[in-house]
């Protein structure tokens, strides 16, 4: 057996294979051994019960889905009573999700699920910030800088923030969560956007926009993650279109110390434990004993030399 047990700041996971929050629930269980997985990550709870968005919440795209579920929520009070209960029986370290509109709002909320038992609080700063127009905190370094440094006062617990791809530049972003005290970033979110019904001529989601998950993101999220492993000191958990033990090992190469798997749950509730199988046999076959010599080890191109004299120059 391979070694998959990974590091994320102080927290040793016994490998790098997660759910991405808003695509699992414990009810997995009745599928899965949820024992097996790295970490257990909730859907994102927020401080208010909420409805959510209008329907229709998902539309299918060829190479993914777009959602708009809105968040719906029950608060608070019913996720430290129910929720976490329900995940902690389990083994994983159990990951809550959390979202607010302000800065206040969203560090009270992390004090409330640390002392409420989650072993990890993920920020998920992708929601609007009511406080500046309703732009979401990830898009900016100064937001996310602001938010990170309230979360990282309120709770002594490893502290992750959920970035967004919708970010002009991620990088600079996670730099700033890392600045304030964040112990990994999570990379990422979905993308902005949207699917039109021609016969009906309406936008696809009841919400007009939505999020674009699944296959069609990978290449734009490894890049996103690879650009932010590159720059940061503090682990990045990657997190977009991951179906395979291939896919999982591009965002590791690539320098990610963990992977989150979101839309190929949907497609085979199986999906995380196959790459964990998957990850161990490649890993065997190719005399790799620890997942942790993998991480970071992408190589780089070495310009083709073509021999003296026949440069493109000289033509
Ligand atoms: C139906 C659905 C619901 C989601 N809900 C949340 C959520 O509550 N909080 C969050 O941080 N991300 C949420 N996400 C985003 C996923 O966690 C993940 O970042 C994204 O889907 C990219 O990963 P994937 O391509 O593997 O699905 C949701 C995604 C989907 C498809």
């Amino acid at each position: 057996m391979t070694d998959l047990s990974v590091t994320i700041g102080s927290l040793r996971l016994a490998n790098p294979v997660m759910p991405a929050s808003g695509t699992f629930s414990e009810a997995l269980a009745d599928a899965i051994d949820l024992d097996r997985l790295g970490a257990l990550v909730a859907k994102t709870v927020m401080p208010e019960i909420r409805q959510g968005n209008a329907l229709p919440r998902v539309a299918e795209t060829p190479m993914g889905m777009l959602n708009s579920i809105g968040i719906p929520c029950k608060g608070p009070e019913a996720f430290i009573r129910d929720a976490i209960p329900a995940f902690k029986r389990f083994h994983p370290p159990f990951v809550a999700s959390i979202s607010a509109g302000t800065v206040t709002a969203f560090a009270h909320l992390a004090r409330q699920v640390g002392e409420g038992g989650a072993d990890v609080v993920e920020a998920n700063i992708s929601c609007p910030n009511l406080e500046a127009d309703g732009h979401a905190f990830a898009v900016s370094a100064a937001a996310t800088a602001h938010v990170t440094k309230a979360l990282r006062a309120a709770t002594d617990g490893p502290l992750w923030v959920k970035l967004s791809p919708n970010a002009p530049n991620i990088a600079e972003v996670a730099l700033a969560a890392e600045a304030e005290g964040a112990d990994a970033v999570v990379v990422a979110n979905t993308i902005l956007g949207m699917a039109i019904d021609i016969d009906h001529r309406r936008a696809k989601l009841g919400a007009g926009m939505g999020g674009l998950s699944g296959p069609a993101i990978k290449p734009i999220v490894l890049r996103m993650a690879y650009q932010c492993a590159r720059a940061l000191r503090i682990p990045v958990i990657g997190c977009g279109g991951i179906a395979s033990a291939e896919d999982a090992l591009e965002f590791l190469i690539a320098g990610c110390r963990a992977v989150q798997v979101g839309t190929a749950t949907f497609r085979h509730p199986g999906a995380m434990i196959h790459i964990l199988d998957d990850l161990d046999t490649w890993c065997r076959a190719r005399g790799i004993e620890r997942i942790d010599d993998l991480i970071g080890t992408l190589e780089p191109f070495e310009a083709p030399r073509l021999p003296p004299g026949e440069d493109l120059a000289a033509e």
